[in-house]
């Protein structure tokens, strides 16, 4: 047994741990067996048994003869908590005190960059004011190590594909405004207080994909306002229109539809575990920033673009459902193409992304026909009427359109 697994669980902080991503990032903890996850969640877009299911397979993984620390690795402490509420976040940092905490992968945020335009003031107050929060919290904790969510939508429409981390920062939308201000005041953070603060944002390209088991996956709460999942819930019969609405076939793409980075949710999960690495004592990454500061951006994708018809075509493939669509015209705000150059990441952090469309897609398939409602899986799926599928919290409803400027 080497020293290092005899090292004391560390204890990490996930904000957001129930979502999509989340669940994924607490796998890939778990399955390390060497933390102990904390996740804080309020389940505005999740489910509580995300967690439970998650938990189910790191017990499952384990040996019958398991140590104590291994199986205490397996448990997750879920706190239902709202990020926008200090004192309730206070109360998570007071169970395990100064110090108790030792780092934080803040992934909780508002995402649906449509929605965000309709109101802004909600999403800077629960992803941008939710995280000064946070970071004033931590810091009277002596916690002072963050990964954190962003996102490709940080480059607006960006003058260079694939997309380097040093292009300016010019996002459209209140959504991926916020993602640059969190950065920035993460940024502006480790300068003010380099000996403390050590900070990583990852800019996630497109995730798609689920857990290989099926257990957990991609469960929105409300109509899926990305391509991948909504085309999973239209050919489980959750959303009943007879064609997808594809904006614009004439943008300078080999198709001419919109082109995206899609990368599997696990190599994406399995990167903020090297993030994490990276903001310990003995790393280098910081080596070489220009200042003092202790923070880096860095693009998480697979550097490869796939188009809208593509990904169609990758589903009717693990579907076996025969996709009708209608190309309408393009959409005010729509980026042609979002192909990240990811060779930073890979270079600094040892981050790759090797599995690829047909896995992701097989993977997706599997959760969706394993649990065709999600978490709740109570009504047989060809049984459902429209009036059954939900809405989103706008009560939008309709064709079946795609939000391709997406997070
Ligand atoms: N999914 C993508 O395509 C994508 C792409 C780029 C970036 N991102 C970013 O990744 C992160 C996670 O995305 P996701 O797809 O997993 O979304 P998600 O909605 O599935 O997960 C977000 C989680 O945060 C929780 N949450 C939101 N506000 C909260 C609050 N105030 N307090 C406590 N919990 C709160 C939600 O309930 C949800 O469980 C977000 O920051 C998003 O901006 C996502």
């Amino acid at each position: 047994m080497s020293p290092s697994v005899q090292e004391p669980l560390r204890r990490v902080l996930v904000t957001g741990g129930a979502g999509y991503i989340g669940s994924h990032v607490v796998f890939s903890l778990q399955e390390t067996k060497r933390y102990k996850v904390v996740s804080i969640d309020n389940h505005h877009n999740s489910h509580s048994k995300a967690l439970d299911h998650v938990a189910k397979i790191a017990r499952d993984a384990l040996l019958p003869d398991a140590s104590e620390r291994d199986r205490d690795s397996a448990e997750i402490d879920a706190q239902v908590c709202d990020l926008t509420s200090p004192a309730q976040v206070r109360k998570v940092f007071e169970k395990y005190g100064k110090g108790g905490i030792w780092g934080v992968i803040h992934i909780a945020a508002y995402k649906a960059v449509g929605e965000s335009t309709e109101i802004p003031l909600t999403y800077y107050a629960n992803n941008v004011s939710a995280t000064i929060n946070l970071l004033q919290i931590m810091s009277e904790f002596d916690c002072t190590r963050m990964v954190y969510s962003s996102s490709a939508t940080v480059y607006g429409t960006p003058p260079i594909i694939p997309i380097p981390e040093t292009t300016r920062l010019e996002a459209h939308s209140p959504y991926g405004k916020t993602k640059i201000m969190c950065e920035t005041l993460l940024e502006d953070l480790c300068n003010a207080e380099p000996t403390r603060w050590r900070a990583l944002s990852l800019r996630y390209f497109n995730p798609a994909g689920a857990h290989p088991s099926g257990q957990i996956g991609e469960e929105p709460i409300g109509r899926p306002g990305n391509l991948l999942p909504l085309l999973a819930h239209m050919a489980v019969g959750r959303v009943k229109d007879d064609k997808l609405k594809v904006f614009g076939n004439d943008y300078p793409t080999p198709d001419g539809t919109c082109v995206r980075d899609y990368l599997h949710v696990l190599d994406l999960a399995r990167g903020h575990l090297l993030a994490l690495d990276a903001l310990a004592p003995d790393s280098h990454v910081f080596d070489n920033c220009p200042t003092e500061a202790r923070y880096k951006a860095y693009n998480l994708g697979k550097g490869k673009g796939l188009s809208v018809l593509q990904i169609v075509e990758a589903m009717r493939k693990a579907t076996g459902y025969d996709y009708k669509y209608e190309i309408i015209g393009r959409r005010k705000g729509d980026v042609p193409d979002l192909t990240a150059d990811p060779s930073l990441a890979e270079k600094e952090l040892g981050f790759n992304a090797p599995q690829d469309l047909e896995t992701m897609c097989r993977d997706l398939w599997n959760w969706q026909i394993k649990h065709p409602h999600g978490y709740e899986d109570v009504v047989p799926v060809k049984s459902l009427d429209s009036s059954e599928v939900k809405t989103d919290v706008n009560g939008h409803g309709g064709a079946a359109t795609v939000d391709r400027n997406g997070v």
